[in-house]
């Protein structure tokens, strides 16, 4: 600890931490611009300026830059003396000096750092009357717009993208004053976090198109605690609405999961919320539009009978739990795929018994080395892919360290990453996105990549199971791997469901149990955002639904197309077979087309659910706006019947049902809670025209909805202090009004949540399993026959983000891939197209082939989870047959 005396007053203090921040987490308004708590320091935009005292006697100082500068024991410093406040509003003035001075027209208006900083610093007129500097802005893409005459020449958008996410095409051009930052030409950004640009850069050069298309001020928008619906991992954010209608999705600030960062699918697939596609009323078989009564009635009535309740991974634990109570734990079916309800059920096993930490993401960024099997996160679960890139800095953060240099300089960590990288190794199917900051890679099926797996758990530790006849380079990629990972102290095996094998799993737990290292960690990639938590729950599989569905006659199926979990020709067979089919689900979806009875569910911004993500993490999200007369929560329907119970007595049932999901009461607190007796307020206090919007209804402002069901209300009225952090649904504080303002509700700078972070684990490491010993056979290809792989593409595998048109022109179209001996064996190269034949029966595909020279042969790559793919199942035999006639686009 340090004592520093600042503007004359003493503080205890972390020594050696960089100033800036330890400024602002004691809460002084210090100006900056190029300094990010994510990115550390390069002192590159002289805005942190304060004076620095060499000693008692020294009453002139000179002028350090806060972010640069290390804290020491004794230091004497100013933020308020006149040079320093001089500096600071000077400075700003001179990167102010090309602005365009269009705040009233810029999207980042409200909520810009700059126009923060700029009245912060003290820089309140505008005297430069010379021309400015203009540059041409490029198209970026359907996510991002780009005006760069209101560019500061911070360098954090490239910081960001190339050093902290890996990106390649945005760049800074030019020189001196006029350099420029974007593309070497018009183009989409590529990268798959580059919606954070959005939030990085502190002006408005960066802003998010998808809102541009209807735009509203924060100040405007209605919001509440959300998490995201389009993956396993659970990120946190903040969806905003105005006049009904979802605007926005924003990153709400999670210590130990998301931290600053989304990805660009979390971002920007919230379109389907506001899609044609919705289904909005309740509807009979014949297409009859029925009152919301009828339905519920009707709805009440199949239950009242036997019936067969389908259940749902993307739906919340409360929906599920209430169609499992209605009914009967003997009817209910989690609606997963068979073979991805059996990897679920061995994650949670091994989760739950298997004695292994699961981290959040947090500590995912902390490991020092990393095997990782069978997945390509960058599209199974985006946002880990992140972390993952960062954890491969800390041999540089350690060397740095060791040189006596501080770790939050920026500029000698990345000097030190070059030679000092901490082991990254990926087996996977064909070449990922992570490729690039790897130590090593392999490239084998499932199978292999087990093996290979198997073959490392045994050089760790010898009493575990040996594959045999691995051949000389997997063997010796094995043992290196092997010596890496007994080396660190954080070692971190991630595996998931994305390969679709036991196998792959299996040996992953093997390689974490064999680890020496007492802080091992496993995570387990899940596809959906409620995976898990309805694995937890538990429930008899979709096939056996299939067999008995004669005996239900009734069918009620929860937010779930059911055309992706199994063959289309088995889902016609049961859906023909149950003969009355109610569906419950907010988009229409072929089996919502087959539904007699069609009820409209809310989304995840309408009504409220607890989610469980990868980690075990169970967590809350919240209804950000009502529901639009007669749409409510699928829980709502359900619970109709159960004395219309509300939702924290449901959540309540549910954790008495489940010993494993006792803990999420805890998630968030329920209805009752109140700050100094007060609801907290879902509308910002500068909320603006609330009387004007409802207008053209009554010129008297109506009341406004009424939320039982939640400590929030639909209003600007309510609690306007003391909220706890976590709960708060818009980040926003006196002189801060960009998302940065997240700096005065933590307990340290970048650290967690004050008040802790959201959400509860409900899983902790315990227990210990045996080793897994069904090393399966190398795999073989076999002549003129090919192994099906799903490949889960970020932009296209996920059913409701793909529902989202900016999303959805990102989506690419679904390809065939294959090696390209196995292309050449064929007669057929990029661009042509194949005829796909399953063994197990069903229509030939038609796919356009693309040349994977990284996908082994025997094997045939796929997008998963389109239209278009969804007869294939993962390991499927198939034969392929040049298509003559027109390629598919
Ligand atoms: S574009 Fe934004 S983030 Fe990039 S240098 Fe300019 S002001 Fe900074
Ligand atoms: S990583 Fe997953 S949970 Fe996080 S923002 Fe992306 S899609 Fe959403
Ligand atoms: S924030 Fe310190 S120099 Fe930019």
């Amino acid at each position: 600890m340090a004592t520093i005396e600042i503007d004359g007053v003493q503080y205890q203090v972390e020594a050696g931490e960089s100033l800036l921040p330890v400024c602002l987490a004691l809460g002084f308004d210090l100006t900056y611009f190029c300094w990010h708590p994510a990115l550390g320091s390069v002192g590159a935009c002289r805005q942190c300026a304060v004076i620095h005292y060499h000693d008692p006697e020294d009453q002139k100082g000179r002028l350090v830059m806060a972010c640069m500068t290390p804290v020491a024991d004794g230091m004497r410093l100013s933020i308020e003396a006149e040079q320093a406040r001089e500096f600071r509003r000077d400075n700003i003035e001179l990167l102010m000096i090309n602005h365009p001075h269009d705040c009233p027209v810029c999207e980042e208006g409200g909520e810009c750092h700059l126009q923060d900083m700029t009245l912060m610093s003290g820089h309140t007129t505008r005297r430069y009357r010379g021309r400015k500097r203009t540059h041409k802005n490029q198209y970026l893409g359907p996510f991002i717009n780009h005006e760069m005459n209101r560019c500061i020449a911070c360098y954090r958008c490239v910081r960001f993208y190339g050093d902290y996410a890996g990106g390649k095409d945005l760049q800074v051009f030019g020189m001196h004053n006029n350099v420029y930052f974007g593309r070497f030409e018009d183009g989409v950004l590529e990268n798959e976090f580059s919606g954070n640009l959005v939030e990085v850069c502190p002006t408005g050069v960066f802003t998010d198109r998808t809102f541009s298309a209807h735009y509203a001020r924060k100040w405007d928008l209605q919001t509440a605690p959300s998490v995201c619906a389009h993956c396993g991992l659970g990120c946190n954010t903040a969806p905003g609405e105005r006049y009904g209608e979802l605007r926005r999705v924003i990153n709400r600030y999670n210590g130990e999961v998301n931290g600053y960062f989304l990805c660009d699918r979390g971002r920007f697939g919230y379109g389907f919320v506001n899609s044609p596609d919705r289904i909005l009323k309740p509807r009979m078989h014949d297409r009859m539009d029925i009152t919301p009564e009828a339905a519920q009635q009707q709805l009440c009535d199949w239950l009242a009978d036997r019936a067969i309740g389908i259940g749902s991974p993307r739906a919340s634990l409360e929906a599920n739990f209430a169609l499992r109570s209605r009914v009967g734990e003997e009817n209910f079916f989690l609606g997963l795929g068979d073979n991805e309800q059996s990897l679920l059920e061995a994650i949670v096993e091994i989760l739950r018994h298997g004695g292994i930490r699961s981290p959040s993401l947090r500590e995912v960024e902390q490991a020092d080395a990393v095997l990782i099997m069978g997945e390509d996160v960058t599209h199974s679960a985006p946002r880990l892919a992140l972390s993952l890139r960062q954890s491969v800095r800390n041999a540089a953060f350690d060397r740095t360290r060791s040189l006596n240099i501080a770790p939050w300089l920026d500029k000698p960590v990345r000097e030190q990453q070059i030679d000092h990288r901490s082991p990254l190794f990926i087996a996977s199917v064909c070449a990922t996105r992570l490729d690039d900051a790897a130590a090593d890679t392999y490239r084998g099926s499932p199978e292999d990549i087990a093996r290979l797996g198997f073959a490392i758990a045994h050089d760790l530790d010898p009493g575990a199971p040996e594959p045999a006849g691995l051949n000389d380079d997997a063997r010796a990629l094995a043992v290196a791997i092997a010596d890496c990972l007994r080396q660190a102290r954080r070692p971190l095996v991630v595996a998931g469901t994305a390969s679709a094998s036991h196998a792959v799993i299996e040996a992953a737990y093997n390689v974490a149990k064999a680890l020496p290292a007492k802080d091992r960690q496993l995570t387990f990639t899940v596809p959906e955002c409620n995976s898990l938590g309805l694995a937890m729950m538990g429930g008899r599989r979709l096939r056996q639904a299939f067999e008995v569905v004669r005996d239900a006659g009734r069918v009620i199926i929860l937010e779930n197309d059911l055309y992706r979990r199994a063959p289309a020709w088995e889902v016609d067979a049961f859906l023909q077979a149950a003969g009355r089919v109610a569906v419950i689900d907010c988009l229409s979806s072929k089996t919502a087309e087959k539904a007699a009875l069609l009820l409209p569910a809310a989304t995840f911004a309408e009504t409220d659910g607890t989610l469980v993500n990868n980690e075990g993490r169970a967590q809350r999200y919240f209804q950000v706006y009502p529901a639009p007369e007669p749409v409510r929560g699928s829980w709502q329907w359900l619970s109709a019947g159960m004395d219309n119970l509300s939702f924290d007595a449901l959540t309540v049932a549910c954790a008495e049902a489940f010993p494993a999901l006792t803990a999420i009461t805890q998630a968030a607190p329920g209805a009752g809670f109140t700050v100094d007796g007060m609801k907290i307020p879902r509308q910002p206090h500068r909320y603006s025209g609330r009387t004007a919007m409802e207008a053209h209804i009554n010129v008297s402002e109506p009341q406004r909805p009424v939320d039982p069901e939640t400590p929030f209300t639909f209003s600007m009225e309510g609690a306007a202090a003391d909220v706890p952090a976590a709960l708060e649904p818009i980040i926003w504080a006196p002189g801060w009004n960009s998302n940065q303002a997240v700096n005065k509700f933590q307990d340290g700078i970048g650290g967690h949540l004050r008040g802790g972070d959201y959400g509860i684990r409900l899983i902790e490491a315990s227990g210990a399993l045996d080793w897994f010993n069904a090393i399966p056979d190398a795999f073989k290809p076999v002549k003129s026959q090919w192994r099906i792989i799903l490949l889960p593409h970020i932009f296209g595998s996920e059913e409701l983000s793909l529902r989202s048109p900016p999303l959805a022109e990102r989506s690419p179209s679904p390809l065939a891939m294959l090696n390209p001996s196995d292309a050449s064996a064929l007669a057929v190269q990029a661009g042509d197209s194949v005829e796909i034949s399953c063994f197990s029966g069903g229509p030939i595909v038609v796919l356009p082939v693309s040349i994977e020279p990284s996908l082994p042969a025997g094997l045939l790559g796929i997008t998963a989870g389109r239209q278009e793919t969804q007869r294939f199942r993962q390991s499927e035999p198939a034969t392929l047959k040049k298509a003559l006639g027109e390629v598919p686009s």
